[in-house]
């Protein structure tokens, strides 16, 4: 590993900035090969710090620095590797720098980059230094004046942060415009946009009276894909204000989408700069779940003003200040947009649905990374490179630590917390450590304790033992809890542990919860707070034997142990009153089938569905007194990444050979269910975003996988049917989908249709390569999925220049198609191989992110690790590997 351009980072090691930047004005001369970038800097000595003013820069062509108006002399200026050094005597200075960047050589996609035709900034984390000379870190906050120059034929369109205060023509075709943001904010905050676009606009009032301007930008041709986006912002913008007093601060607010785009979306302040695809949706292009991530995105990133840009970070390490506490923002506002579209009688269900999906995504991505080589608290101690910690712990798991605070303090007091963080800290730049003191002093509850979440890596494994006495009629239920050590953190201490709690009477009806020695109680689900190694917790006056029901809404981010006999998982499945654990209940019985079929498969031996697993689980899929969405989440089997997880050692074969056979048992088992359910959620009427029809075409969907997954003659045809004629890209990719994850002759013949449907559509497009990619193979006889991979990669809609084309296409294969990625021959390994060096030359970022699909080698089979290992070796010992990935394939053979 090249450690000297890797050199660790340590939380510890943070000291404050010696000179601070009152304001920059930046004047940006736009060209693709030669932008001009001018930065004007005032610039003030922190009392009692003498050291000379340091900025940093990298891939900058330096053009000139002056100081005060004269240029700097030899000795005042030092140049360095990253950075720049100016010496300077008095306390106050005016910088002048000039620097020179190819916005079109850039194909890291961070810093100013070109995009069909168009200039975009991606400044998170680090990418502010590759545009000019700045102290580029979000504890140097700073006011911005940004006057942009371009051609008026190439860029009729200049944006930046905050407010326009001018634009006007300029001589040889070009213009200008100045926007200038009233708030002072850290560079990677700043933002330019400069392209051919076209906006769709809306005026609002805000709580407090004030008119703002609503922007969405977009190529022209995808005006009509813009409603859904300006309709989540709004939904958002009433949400912060009703829910935690949190107005818009500025007077217009502008979204942008981009088709090149490492990430989700940037939250930069006034001017989010979003990938096309958490933007443009119209019915016949965009599914409900790219509606549904939308809004969720949209809303992120609108929460960020607040919580990231209004008060932000003081170093990276604190990332999850900012993200983990959006993150449950936005989760909790599309919790409650779908319980509203659900009405009082369908909300709880509507809101367990959605923590349903949140979990999921804990389970497959955070929980596989807590117990690997890159396992870090979701505050870490050291990295090598940032961008490679913006990961599921920081924020999934991040938002989850935030959850537990909501839960252990009430709405309320949650919210009186925030409201004094607000009070005490906007405009700065702050620690993990203040937002959680103020939670704690706003409700005069201790929480030191409760900061081991921040410092603690690897996922707790909490255990409930129940114990019930007849003679007393009480229940004893013993919680004690255990973290596995972790890369550098051997040892854990026991953690805060909000566990949610019920109790089943025989009947299946919760009973009233009365803890020994109290006299109140009554509530069906209770809060209990396990702080120590291990507690015990008598619950009195019951007159039967009643289930546990532990962990309900998944109070908590861990591994609930606990032994349940398939009889009683079966029970809870029909009689959980808590949605979460019902839906649990089905989790854990299939994950006990699927991976007791997946030993059978890897002994040889033949493969039978136990009768009661399927009768538990046709039970819950036809009561029909359940919302739709609900039933298909249950309906869905626990994702292969996380049964991987699960599975000592993992063995993607045996596990795909259960999951196959599985699904095609009850397919074929509950045909005539499967069928009555697809005519059942047929959802009459023009196509509309609404989560009640979603949830009946994901329930439809659903049958239609089972159905032509096990070869069902009659859900082939329905299938054919449905791809023939549909209304709607939800009902039109879901039937391609199950055509696809089938044996079905036409196949072949509807992915061209499709194709030839689409070519012209990027994002269309990349749902048709990642569906192939992700492809099981139904039909022994067909070729492995890798050899559709590779020509794949000739379409000439493919490219790896654009990161959503990798992490549909090479993502996807890496991702979510274990069996295939790791067949036997090792030619999957590869081809990983391949292609993260190839990728490594263009975009570190998208490099680093493919180069994590083999980081838990170490739990597979001993002829998949051998294959692995070498593979990463080879990577790893690729000369001029980037930090990120050295970081990634370094951490992996450690
Ligand atoms: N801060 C962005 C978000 O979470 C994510 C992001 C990080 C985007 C780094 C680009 C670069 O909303
Ligand atoms: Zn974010």
């Amino acid at each position: 590993m090249k450690s000297e351009h890797a050199p660790t980072i340590q939380r510890s090691d943070y000291t404050p900035l010696a000179w601070t930047i009152d304001d920059i004005e930046l004047h940006f001369v736009l060209d693709p090969a030669a932008t001009l970038v001018t930065s004007r800097l005032r610039c003030a000595r922190r009392a009692s710090r003498a050291e000379p003013l340091r900025l940093l820069g990298e891939e900058l062509e330096l053009v000139s620095v002056s100081i005060d108006g004269v240029p700097a002399g030899a000795g005042q200026l030092t140049r360095g590797e990253g950075w720049i050094e100016i010496a300077l005597d008095a306390a106050r200075a005016e910088l002048c720098i000039v620097t020179r960047i190819n916005p079109q050589a850039n194909t890291a996609l961070s810093g100013l980059y070109v995009s069909r035709g168009g200039f975009f900034t991606q400044c998170e984390a680090e990418g502010f230094r590759r545009i000019t000379y700045f102290p580029d870190r979000p504890d140097a906050m700073t006011r911005f004046a940004v006057t942009l120059e371009a051609d008026v034929a190439e860029c009729p369109v200049l944006l930046s942060n905050g407010n326009l205060v001018a634009q006007g023509a300029l001589e040889g075709g070009r213009h200008f415009a100045k926007w200038v943001d009233p708030f002072p904010k850290p560079s990677y905050l700043f933002a330019l946009v400069a392209a051919k676009l076209v906006a769709q606009e809306r005026r609002v009032t805000t709580a407090s009276g004030r008119e703002v301007l609503l922007q969405v930008w977009v190529e022209e041709g995808n005006l009509d894909r813009t409603p859904h986006a300006m309709d989540s912002l709004v939904h958002a913008m009433r949400w912060d204000e009703e829910v935690f007093g949190l107005e818009l601060d500025l007077d217009r607010f502008m979204i942008v989408a981009v088709s090149d785009f490492n990430m989700g979306a940037m939250e930069n302040k006034g001017l989010n700069i979003f990938n096309a695809k958490y933007v443009l949706a119209k019915p016949d292009t965009a599914t409900d779940l790219d509606y549904e991530n939308i809004e969720s995105v949209v809303a992120h990133e609108y929460f960020h003003n607040w919580t990231g840009n209004r008060v932000t970070c003081r170093d990276w390490f604190q990332l999850t200040l900012k993200e983990g506490l959006t993150v449950f923002r936005d989760q909790q506002f599309s919790a409650d947009m779908l319980a509203q579209a659900a009405g009082d009688a369908g909300a709880a269900s509507a809101r367990a649905v959605k923590r349903i999906d949140d979990v999921r995504v804990l389970r497959a991505a955070q929980f596989p990374e807590d117990a690997g080589p890159m396992a870090h608290p979701i505050r870490p101690e050291r990295y090598q490179e940032i961008n490679n910690f913006y990961t599921a712990t920081v924020y999934e798991k991040g938002a989850e630590v935030i959850r537990m605070l909501h839960t252990l303090l009430g709405a309320e007091g949650f919210r009186n917390g925030m409201d004094l963080y607000f009070s005490y800290h906007d405009g700065q730049a702050v620690t993990c450590d203040d937002f959680v003191d103020c939670m704690a002093e706003a409700n005069s509850y201790d929480l030191d304790q409760f900061m081991l979440w921040y410092s603690q890596a690897g996922t707790p494994r909490v255990k409930a033992v129940g114990a019930w006495d007849a003679a007393s009629g009480s229940y004893t239920l013993t919680l004690s809890q255990h973290t596995p050590p972790t890369p550098g953190q051997a040892d854990k201490a026991p953690l805060v542990i909000p566990v949610a709690v019920g109790l089943i009477g025989p009947d299946g009806n919760d009973l009233p919860l009365s803890l020994d020695g109290e006299n109140h109680g009554g509530a069906t689900t209770r809060v209990l707070v396990l702080a120590e190694a291990e507690q015990t917790f008598r619950f009195v006056g019951l007159v039967a034997e009643p289930v546990p029901s532990v962990l309900r809404g998944f109070s908590a981010p861990v591994i609930l142990e606990l032994d349940e006999s398939d009889e009683r998982l079966a029970f809870r499945m029909a009689h959980d009153a808590d949605a979460f654990n019902r839906w649990d209940a089905a989790q854990r019985y299939a994950e006990r089938v699927i991976l007791a079929l997946a030993a059978d498969a890897a002994a040889g031996r033949a493969l039978a569905l136990p009768a009661a697993f399927a009768q538990a689980f046709g039970a819950l899929l036809n009561d029909a007194g359940l919302d739709p969405a609900f039933r298909a989440q249950a309906a869905a089997l626990p994702s292969e990444t996380y049964l991987l997880e699960r599975m000592e050692p993992a063995d993607p074969a045996s596990l795909r050979a259960a999951l196959m056979f599985m699904t095609r048992e009850l397919g074929t088992g509950l045909a005539q269910d499967w069928r009555a359910i697809g005519a059942a959620m047929e959802v009459p009427g023009e196509y509309r975003y609404h989560p009640g029809d979603a949830g009946r075409r994901a329930l439809a969907n659903l049958a239609l996988k089972y159905l032509a997954a096990a070869g069902v003659t009659e859900g082939l045809a329905r299938a054919e049917a449905q791809f023939a004629c549909f209304g709607n890209m939800t009902e039109g990719f879901g039937a391609l989908a199950a055509l696809v994850q089938s044996a079905s002759p036409v196949r072949e013949a509807a992915l061209a249709r499709f194709h030839e449907l689409y070519h012209d559509d990027a994002l269309v497009l990349d749902k048709w390569f990642a569906l192939q990619a992700a492809a099981w193979r139904w039909d022994a006889a067909a070729a492995p999925v890798l050899e559709r991979v590779r020509a794949l990669m000739d379409d000439p809609a493919f490219s790896l220049a654009n990161p959503n084309k990798v992490y549909a296409l090479l993502g996807s294969f890496f991702r979510a198609n274990p069996a295939e990625f790791h067949a036997p021959d090792g030619s999957g390994h590869a081809f990983w191989a391949d292609q993260v060096i190839a990728l490594d030359g263009r975009n570190p970022q998208v490099a680093a992110r493919m180069a994590r699909a083999l980081e838990n080698w170490r739990r597979f089979t001993p002829a998949l690790r051998q294959s692995i290992r070498a593979q990463i070796a080879r990577v790893a010992a690729t000369p001029g590997l980037s930090p990120d990935v050295a970081e990634i394939v370094g951490k992996a053979l450690a």
